[in-house]
């Protein structure tokens, strides 16, 4: 009998997410499984929230954002009783294995379900780069295009006014938005969690800089939410500079809007190899990117694994910065 497996997203948003489906998807029914599309997340599993996937269902969506299967935040999941009753439902699906596209919280869940006896796989998907065992989630470059471009906007409007423009960026608790989109923006200065800051030198800087004799008057400055203290920030370096700073917020634009090339071919190899792993009864791995290629990982061990922070890269931002 043909295999049956599941796809669902699980946590927050990430452009690419749709890619990552339609790869499962397609993957599966080109070896002749079949495939259950669980709307909003582990959620819609307990609550049997589903659709049979064909090969149609998944057309067109590779070039949108969101996510056609709906994400939901699933509290019930966090324990043990909620896992037991997914297994159920799973058992009563007939579901072999379930293909889990979401961040480190929906990794857990997929470990407790792997547990219990459903073969999961995780694909990481969220914008923040935040998983430990991989190089690259999907939608993080998408995000970071975003936030490239409205920054370039907001540049427009702080050079004509003298202003500085304090942006914070996502990220969770981490800053690898933020350093990449600050270099890509040419901003003035950088903050993020993982290194230490000081307001005192980012604003005598700006202020030898105003005053030089070419006389530097904009500015910008990028934030990492992670940070928690952007208002403060803008505050405090307006009241020491005297240069007039407006904040703001990018939000969950930075979630939203078509895929880049490299977040649809990722998701598409992570997708595929998800299908592979399940195809040969394999679960309880995440898929991830190492020295460039797909790989797979057992799920306890990918989490526990520290990531580093792109810390060469910090440097050379501020080596270039102005
Ligand atoms: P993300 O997957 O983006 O990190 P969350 O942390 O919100 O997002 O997790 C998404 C869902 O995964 C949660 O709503 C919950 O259902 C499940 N989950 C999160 N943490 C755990 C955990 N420690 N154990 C089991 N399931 C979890
Ligand atoms: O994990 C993705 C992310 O967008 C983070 O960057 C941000 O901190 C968080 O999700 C926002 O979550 P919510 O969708 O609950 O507002």
């Amino acid at each position: 009998m043909a295999k049956k497996i599941g796809v669902l997203t699980s946590g927050g948003d990430a452009p690419g997410m749709n890619a990552a489906v339609r790869a499962v998807a397609r993957a599966a029914l080109s070896k002749n499984m079949e495939v259950l599309g669980i709307q909003r997340g582990y959620l819609g599993l307990l609550n049997r929230d589903y659709i049979n996937m064909s090969a149609r269902t998944v057309s067109g969506i590779i070039q949108r954002g969101g996510t056609c299967l709906y994400t939901a935040r699933c509290p019930e999941f966090r324990n043990m009783d909620g896992v037991l009753k997914a297994k159920g439902v799973c058992e009563e699906l007939g579901l072999e294995g379930i293909v889990v596209i979401g961040g480190d919280g929906s990794f857990r869940g997929a470990g407790d379900l792997s547990s219990v006896g459903i073969p999961c796989i995780g694909i990481p998907g969220t914008i923040d780069n935040d998983i430990q065992c991989t190089e690259y989630t999907i939608g993080y470059d998408t995000a970071m295009n975003t936030a490239m471009e409205a920054i370039d906007k907001l540049r427009d409007s702080a050079q004509s006014h003298d202003r500085c423009s304090i942006v914070e960026v996502m990220g969770r608790k981490a800053g690898f938005i933020a350093v990449n989109v600050a270099i890509a923006v040419g901003a003035e200065a950088v903050i993020t969690l993982e290194r230490p800051y000081d307001l005192d030198s980012i604003a005598a800087k700006m202020i030898k800089t105003r005053d030089s004799k070419e006389g530097k008057h904009h500015f910008i400055i990028v934030v990492a939410e992670g940070v928690g203290q952007t208002e403060n920030i803008s505050r405090t370096l307006q009241e020491m500079t005297g240069i007039e700073s407006r904040v703001t917020v990018l939000g969950h634009i930075q979630r939203g809007g078509s895929p880049t090339l490299r977040d649809r071919v990722i998701a598409t190899e992570m997708g595929y190899h998800a299908v592979e792993l399940l195809d040969q009864g394999i679960g309880n791995r995440i898929v991830g990117l190492k020295d460039g290629k797909v790989y797979d990982i057992d799920i306890q061990e990918g989490l526990a694994m520290q990531k580093p922070f792109l810390d060469e890269r910090y440097d050379i931002f501020y080596d270039t910065a102005y």
